[in-house]
């Protein structure tokens, strides 16, 4: 088995995620937040700065919007399947983000307006995003796939408009559609951006798939894409003379699929939304210590 010296599960304390901006419109079941630290510190690592920083399964993408924020690579390639969220990554880079903006900051948000704006079909991309964006801050849990429900209280009883901050998401808005020329958005399957950039050296991939077959989170839908072939994608990223980091459920699955492709991992903490700290695997092709290069404390806020 691959394991590295790195894995002081007692001496690494979960990351404030407080500590962390937020620059994701998303609130994002599985979002990446706590890991910002030790993204840093990875492509710090590395020695030299990235030309291509390439983020293939997206999502709410706060770890490439970080590194376009912060300036660590070159240019962010992002991508995302579905096709409600690549609607909201192509409305705020491509022109439309004063729009979606305009459209936020109007909206009525009561329990009766939100039904009838997600019951109506979307007749343009831009629309297609605020639908999308309104259904991921009213939805439980920011799920998204088919089924989810409503919030019906939500914090201090303020039901659907309980994570619906208009100002902080034009804000987030605005900012993204300022980093427009750094970052490019690809709206599709994942393994054509691989494909794309798998040969460079000068990649860095940061790889985020859904993870629903087998461990804790079997079965549960939380997007409507779901299913990947992780034996496909192990094997690919094996390959690559690129930099490579993937996050996992720690699954015995994922450390077979690992060891096999003679990867590293780490065992990380976070807490998941109960407050519990769980550990994910942090899966690499370099050998570097993933110790977060941010002063870390000991809670976690709930993710905005
Ligand atoms: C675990 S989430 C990523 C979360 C993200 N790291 C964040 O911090 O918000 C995985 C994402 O991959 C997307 N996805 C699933 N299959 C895909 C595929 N074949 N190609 C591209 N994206 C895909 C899902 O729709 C989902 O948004």
């Amino acid at each position: 088995m691959t394991t590295s010296p790195c894995i002081l599960p007692q001496r690494v304390k979960v990351v404030n995620v407080a500590s962390v901006p937020q620059r994701s419109p998303f609130r994002y079941p599985g979002g990446k937040t706590w890991l910002v630290p030790y993204v840093r510190r990875w492509l710090s690592s590395l020695g030299r700065r990235p030309k291509e920083f390439v983020e293939p399964f997206a999502g709410g993408g706060i770890v490439g919007l970080t590194v376009a924020a912060e300036d660590l690579a070159d240019h962010v390639v992002i991508g995302e399947l579905d096709h409600g969220v690549a609607a909201v990554w192509h409305t705020m880079l491509s022109g439309d983000a004063e729009w979606l903006v305009a459209r936020i900051l109007r909206f009525g948000i009561t329990r009766a307006n939100v039904v009838r704006t997600l019951s109506t079909q979307a007749r343009t991309r831009r629309e297609l995003a605020f639908q999308t964006l309104l259904r991921n801050r009213v939805q439980r849990g920011g799920i998204m796939a088919p089924g989810a429900s409503l919030v019906k209280n939500g914090e201090n009883g303020r039901g659907v408009s309980s994570r619906w901050y208009a100002d902080t998401l034009a804000k987030r808005i605005r900012a993204i559609a300022r980093l427009g020329d750094r970052i490019e958005f690809r709206e599709g399957d994942g393994f054509d951006l691989l494909r794309r950039f798998r040969h460079r050296k000068t990649v860095s991939f940061f790889i985020d798939p859904p993870y629903t077959s087998g461990g804790k989170r079997a079965g549960r839908r939380l997007y409507d894409h779901n299913q990947v072939d992780h034996d496909r994608l192990f094997n690919t990223m094996a390959k690559a003379p690129g930099s490579v980091m993937m996050t996992y459920d720690d699954t015995v699955e994922i450390r077979r699929l690992a060891d096999q492709h003679a990867f590293q991992i780490e065992k990380v903490p976070m807490k998941n939304t109960h407050h519990a700290v769980v550990y994910e695997l942090v899966v690499s092709n370099v050998g570097s210590c993933l110790e977060p290069a941010l002063p870390v404390a000991r809670e976690e806020s709930a993710y905005t």
